[in-house]
């Protein structure tokens, strides 16, 4: 760990994301010991207020969020590393409030990690500002045998509201900060099952030489949510479900699922496959995708009677390379459905010559493995079994529940590790600027033509509490193939 002072400045610190995510991740970190010792974190917002409300709303926070449990003398130290500064974040000329209180913290010789948690509108703005205010450079004072003081800035997603305006926007970025200075965020990525991915692939020797279209039949990605667009209609009905998700979190969790082994578990190696499965992914289809409403979304708060942006959405979508030529990825995400799941299902192919009687018929006879992201995260093995006395072969799920195996403790929320990943200078969970702008190739066209297409699917309706339109089904039935759940009872 360095022992250079790092500050930490938030900007939309009074925000929904730093109060139940950033807030209580830092505080984790903190609590664990996994931060620099001499640490300043600084809000920044717009509002009028001072270093005393700043600490009270994080208290607040931390009493309503906390991932670890909140003891008053870890609060103090805590605590004391906190300051607010009032930043316009148009406004260049108000910048330099920031820049005079960070050098009063550290006389320009900290590491300083710049969080963009602000309305995706000001991106731009703050970037330009800072850049301008000289607050991005890293040739700062040093000590002369060590390396300058970094400079680094995280950006939430999303990142660009389609391809045009990401580029614009990457642009912007780079005219101050280079790209190894830049952390996109995609929070699916800090998700220890997530990452599990990768491990369960590139640890083990047993999956990769079945990993691909000789053994592989199909391969879902679902995720599923429970909640509807509450009172987040004024950015929702802008985004739809392709923005929201499927633009970030399903093609990341497809990228780390279909991507050939990366020579290192690295920022450079592991991003140089990923940014490869996105550019090999092949045009989709309209006729491949379903897009829907849940009933009485026309109805919330702030949502036009007339809106069609969709709230779920399933695709078929194929990646054009040796390993996976012609071999269906399903994707689905919606709002409002039955259960919360994420997870990745991936289908083997039946045996090729068939000398047991099933117990079912169908898909549910193929070897399935599921990854379950979340929640009871884990991984799920379906293979055929004799059932007892009798001469017929029926499913069986061979199990792994991460609350099982590792009983330690509970999971670390996704930011925990991000925040740590940037101030570490790793970048491996961090999304490039090819890849956002390859994703955006793949959705755009989609939208587009649900736009703006006559041959469109028509949006569909789906009950709340149901798993979505009928339509989705029949995207799959076209080959026999129908939508897989595991790691739960009572999901379909
Ligand atoms: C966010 C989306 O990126 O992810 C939300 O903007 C969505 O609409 C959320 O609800 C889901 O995240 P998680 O971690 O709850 O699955």
């Amino acid at each position: 760990m360095t022992d250079r002072p790092t500050v930490i400045a938030i900007f939309g610190v009074t925000g929904d994301l730093a109060r139940r995510k950033l807030i209580p991740a830092l505080y984790s970190n903190y609590v664990k010991g996994r931060l620099p010792k001499r640490l300043h974190i600084v809000g920044v917002g717009r509002r009028d207020w001072t270093d005393e409300t700043l600490i009270e709303h994080a208290r607040q926070s931390l009493r309503e969020f906390a991932t670890i449990h909140y003891n008053e003398s870890e609060w103090r130290n805590f605590k004391s590393c906190l300051s607010y500064s009032k930043v316009n974040l148009p406004h260049t000329e108000t910048y330099q409030n920031l820049k005079d209180h960070l050098a009063t913290l550290d006389n320009g010789e900290s590491n300083r990690l710049y969080y963009l948690s602000v309305a995706p509108e000001f991106y731009e703005d703050v970037v330009t500002n800072l850049g301008r205010l000289d607050m991005a450079r890293e040739n700062g004072r040093g000590r002369a045998d060590a390396a300058p003081p970094w400079r680094r800035i995280v950006i939430e997603k999303p990142f660009g509201y389609d391809l045009e305006t990401a580029q614009s926007l990457n642009k912007a970025v780079h005219a101050v900060f280079t790209e190894s200075q830049v952390y996109r965020i995609d929070h699916y990525l800090g998700k220890e099952t997530a990452q599990n991915i990768l491990f369960m692939r590139f640890a083990n020797t047993i999956f990769e030489p079945i990993w691909n279209r000789s053994h592989i039949s199909n391969v879902q990605v679902t995720v599923a949510e429970t909640v509807d667009v509450g009172t987040r209609a004024g950015y929702y009905d802008k985004s739809g479900v392709m923005r929201d998700m499927v633009q970030n979190h399903l093609l990341q969790l497809l990228s780390l699922i279909a991507m050939e082994p990366p020579s290192a578990f690295d920022g450079h190696a592991l991003r140089n496959e990923k940014v490869k499965v996105l550019q090999a992914a092949r045009a989709v289809r309209l006729c491949d995708t379903v897009r829907a409403q849940y009933e009485g979304y026309r109805q919330a708060d702030g949502v036009p009677p007339d809106s069609d942006t969709p709230t779920y959405a399933a695709l078929r979508l194929f990646i054009d390379n040796w390993r996976w030529k012609d071999i269906p990825f399903y994707l689905r995400s919606g709002k409002a459905l039955q259960s919360k799941t994420t997870q990745v299902n991936i289908q083997f192919k039946r045996p090729p010559n068939s000398i047991f009687e099933l117990a079912e018929s169908g898909d549910p006879s193929r070897n399935m493995l599921s990854i379950c992201i979340q929640p009871d995260e884990g991984m799920h093995m379906t293979i055929q079994a004799k059932v007892p006395d009798e001469q017929i072969a029926k499913s069986v799920d061979m199990e792994l529940h991460y609350e099982d195996a590792f009983v330690a403790d509970e999971l670390p929320d996704a930011y925990e590790r991000l925040i740590l990943d940037a101030i570490n200078g790793d970048a491996a969970l961090f999304i490039r600027s090819d890849e956002i702008e390859s994703a955006w190739k793949i959705v755009d066209p989609v939208i587009e033509g649900w736009e703006n297409d006559r041959a469109a699917p028509p949006m569909q309706t789906y009950r709340k509490g149901s798993w979505g339109p009928c339509a989705a089904d029949e995207l799959l039935d076209r080959e026999e193939h129908i939508w897989r759940i595991s790691c739960f009872d009572d999901g379909k």
